[in-house]
């Protein structure tokens, strides 16, 4: 069934344990992140990305409405995230598509901009019922430099600044800057557990690891056991699913219906779902 983001995160603060949330940028994606979830016995966060949206010509509803017939017809619980949004005018789409949260990304600017921002941002999704997530970056020295990236590579959130920023802001969740990276291959991320404890203890709200596809199974349940409850992957489904229309469209040359490679693809991302969500769930 299609439940909130919010009861799902809360649920999973209560156990001690995380909810993976996965980006989807096609049906095939939610089919399998869903599959994987069945599979683990264990709720899931769809997230639609506003690069995804862009990708679908700028248009959130098609995608949304696939994702969400998914989770409504699903075993487990799933619920629909947007993700990493910077357009006004895409985050005033969110409750008409169907999504429960969204996550506001303004991190790239000045502390106080972000702040801001965040704030006005947070007020409206709370108007509209919305849970909302924002991110907070490792924040310039000098007045008008702007923040340096939560997910560069050592890049990492300042507790006490941290509090101030949610306490200020209203949000419900914080993305943190801890070691993890966006977009990694390879599963060879570091993080700094010191530091998670440091931003759990400082913070009354749920803690967000953004670019986990990097980070080794050992390292995520670490950071589940310090403090991190919604960890969110996309690039290790893209690495699944294109390794495994790779190898298809090479073993079988001639193949030209789309159903052979987006079957392997969908199947090779069911499995990745299922192990990190399984993962994930295990530390309850
Ligand atoms: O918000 C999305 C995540 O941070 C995904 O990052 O593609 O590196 O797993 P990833
Ligand atoms: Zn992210």
């Amino acid at each position: 069934p299609l439940v909130t983001t919010g009861e799902l995160v809360a649920r999973a603060a209560t156990d001690r344990a995380a909810v993976p949330a996965f980006n989807i940028i096609t049906l095939e994606h939610a089919e399998a992140v869903v599959a994987g979830a069945e599979a683990a016995g264990a709720p899931v966060v769809l997230q639609v990305s506003e690069n995804a949206v862009k990708f679908h010509h700028g248009r959130l509803l098609p995608l949304a409405r696939a994702a969400a017939a998914v989770a409504e017809q699903a075993a487990v619980p799933v619920a629909l995230h947007l993700d990493h949004v910077q357009s006004d005018d895409l985050l005033r789409q969110a409750p008409d598509a169907g999504f429960s949260s969204v996550m506001y990304d303004a991190a790239h600017l000045p502390y106080a901009d972000n702040l801001a921002a965040t704030r006005a941002a947070a007020d409206w999704a709370h108007a509209e019922g919305l849970w909302i997530e924002a991110e907070l970056g490792q924040v310039g020295g000098k007045p008008g430099q702007p923040a340096l990236d939560a997910h560069a590579p050592g890049a990492r959130t300042d507790p006490a600044e941290a509090r101030a920023f949610v306490a200020d802001s209203g949000v419900d969740a914080l993305a943190v800057a801890v070691g993890s990276s966006h977009a990694m291959i390879t599963r060879t991320a570091v993080l700094d557990h010191g530091l998670i404890e440091r931003l759990a203890a400082a913070l009354d709200v749920p803690l967000v690891l953004h670019g986990s596809s990097g980070v080794p199974d050992d390292e995520l349940t670490a950071a589940v056991t310090g403090g991190i409850t919604k960890v969110n992957v996309g690039t290790a489904l893209n690495v699944a699913m294109t390794g495994a229309v790779r190898d298809l469209l090479a073993d079988r040359p001639d193949a030209v219906d789309p159903r052979a490679y987006l079957g392997v693809g969908r199947e090779a991302m069911a499995r990745t779902a299922e192990r990190i969500t399984a993962l994930l769930r295990a530390r309850a």
